[in-house]
C-alpha cells in the first residue's frame, strides 16, 4: 500500500526573466495543485500531459485528476521511457497524436511535461514547436529534473550525431515539483540528482554542501521537509544563474563544472558504462584536482567535496582511463572553442571561474590521480 502523502509548506522560487518570468512551486503532495497552476498559465480548457510509460503508470492519474477537477479536459500522451527514446521519432509520434486530437488544438492548449529530464526536454520541444509555441508546465519527477533540467528553458531531442543537438530555448509558464514523487525513484537516479546538487554547492554556495552532508540519511529516506528544502535551495541557485545568463554566454557556463571532464570520461568509458551522475562526480573530482595543482583551490576544500561525493555513493576513483581519448572527446565538445578546452575550475568555497588555457598535461595528471 502506498504511504499517505505527508504535506509540507509550499516553497516558491521565481525565475526572473522579464516578461517570461515564472514560478517554481515545491512541496510534498503539490501534484494535486496542478489544475490550479494550469489555470494560471492558460485561458484554454485542454491540457495534454506527456509522460513516459513508467511515470504515466505512477502519476498520470493524479495529474489528470487534478486537471479535470479544475475544469480542464485532460489527455495523457505516453512514450517508452529512456534516453534512447529522446529522439525525433518519439517527437514525431507525440506530435502526430497531439495534432490529431478532436476538436483540433489551438494555441491555448497546455502541454504538461510529467517526468524526468527526458520527458521535460522532449515535451518542452513539442510545446516550443507545435503551432509555433504552446503554453507549458514542467512537473519534474526525478531529482535531476527537479534541481537541473526543469529550470532554464532548454528543450531538445538527441540525434545520432550527438545529444541534445535539435532543440530550442523555450521557457515554461511554471514548474510544479512534488517531492513525494522522489519516493518511488530508484536510488541510482537519486544519486544522479545529488551529483548536480553538489555541483551547485561548489559553484555558488558552500553551505549547501554542509546541508547535504548533515542530511544524508533523511535525503535517502526522501524526508519531505528535507527534500523540499534541498530542492528549493538548488532551484534557487539554478534560477539565479539562468536569470543572469539565459542563453549560455557567460555565468551559465559555470553549470558545466564537472561536466567537461565528466563528458569525456562518460564517452571514453563507453556510453552506458557510467551513469551521467557518476561521470559528473568523477569529473568534479578531476577538475577540482586540476584547480588544486594550479594553486587556485584549497586542497582541504577539494578533499571535502570528495568525501561528500563518497558519502552519497558517488564514485571518486576510476582506473584504466585513456587520457588521450578523454582529451580528444573534450576538444570536440560543443562547448569547446575551436578545439580549445574550456573548463570551469573552483577558486574557493562556493566560487568558480571559466578557464580556456587548460593543458593536456594537467588533465592527464588529474585523470591518473583518479586511479
Ligand atoms: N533541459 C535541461 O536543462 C537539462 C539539464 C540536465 C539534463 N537534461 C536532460 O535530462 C535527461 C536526464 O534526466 P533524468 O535523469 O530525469 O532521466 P529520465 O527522464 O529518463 O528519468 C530516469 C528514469 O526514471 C524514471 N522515473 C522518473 N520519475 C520517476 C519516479 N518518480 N519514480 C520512479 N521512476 C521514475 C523514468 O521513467 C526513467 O526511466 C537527459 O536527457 C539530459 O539531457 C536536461
Ligand atoms: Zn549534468
Amino acid at each position: 500500500m502506498a504511504c499517505p502523502t505527508r504535506r509540507t509548506k509550499i516553497r516558491t522560487v521565481t525565475v526572473h526573466l522579464g516578461d517570461r518570468s515564472y514560478h517554481v512551486r515545491i512541496g510534498a503532495g503539490v501534484l494535486s495543485k496542478l489544475g490550479d497552476m494550469a489555470g494560471e498559465v492558460t485561458d484554454g480548457r485542454l491540457a495534454v500531459v506527456v509522460a513516459d510509460g513508467t511515470v504515466a503508470d505512477l502519476y498520470g492519474r493524479a495529474a489528470t485528476d487534478s486537471l479535470t477537477s479544475a475544469g480542464f479536459r485532460a489527455e495523457l500522451l505516453t512514450f517508452p521511457a529512456g534516453e534512447r527514446n529522446k529522439n525525433l521519432a518519439t517527437f514525431s509520434s507525440l506530435m502526430d497524436e497531439l495534432l490529431s486530437l478532436e476538436p483540433p488544438i489551438d494555441r491555448s492548449a497546455l502541454i504538461v511535461a510529467l517526468g524526468g529530464g527526458v520527458t521535460g526536454d522532449i515535451a518542452g520541444f513539442v510545446a516550443a514547436t507545435a503551432l509555433r509555441g504552446l503554453p507549458w508546465l514542467q512537473c519534474p519527477t526525478t531529482l535531476l529534473a527537479d534541481v537541473d533540467a526543469s529550470v532554464g528553458g532548454k528543450t531538445a531531442v538527441d540525434h545520432p550525431a550527438g545529444k541534445n543537438l535539435i532543440g530550442a530555448f523555450y521557457q515554461p509558464g511554471g514548474v510544479l515539483i512534488d517531492v513525494e514523487a522522489l519516493r518511488t525513484l530508484p536510488v541510482e537516479e537519486l544519486r544522479g540528482g545529488l551529483a548536480e546538487c553538489v555541483k551547485h554547492g561548489v559553484i555558488r554556495d558552500a553551505s549547501l554542501l554542509d546541508a547535504i552532508d548533515s542530511n544524508v540519511e533523511p535525503i535517502f529516506a526522501c524526508d519531505p521537509e528535507v527534500m523540499t528544502d534541498l530542492v528549493a535551495r538548488n532551484v534557487a541557485i539554478k534560477a539565479a544563474v539562468v536569470a543572469e545568463d539565459e542563453r549560455e554566454a557567460g555565468a551559465r557556463a559555470h553549470l558545466n563544472f564537472g561536466h567537461t571532464v565528466g563528458h569525456g570520461i562518460e564517452a571514453a568509458s563507453g556510453f552506458g558504462t557510467l551513469s551521467h551522475g557518476q561521470a559528473v562526480s568523477l569529473g568534479m573530482v578531476a577538475e577540482s584536482r586540476v584547480a588544486v595543482e594550479r594553486g587556485i583551490f584549497d586542497r582541504t576544500d577539494a578533499a571535502r567535496v570528495e568525501r561528500l561525493l563518497e558519502r552519497l555513493g558517488l564514485p571518486v576513483q576510476l582506473t584504466g582511463l585513456d587520457a588521450d581519448e578523454v582529451w580528444r572527446i573534450m576538444q570536440h565538445d560543443k562547448k569547446a572553442l575551436g578545439g580549445r578546452v574550456r573548463m570551469v575550475l573552483p577558486t574557493g568555497p562556493g566560487t568558480v571561474d571559466l578557464y580556456d588555457d587548460v593543458k593536456y598535461d594537467e588533465v592527464a595528471a588529474a585523470l591518473a590521480s583518479l586511479g
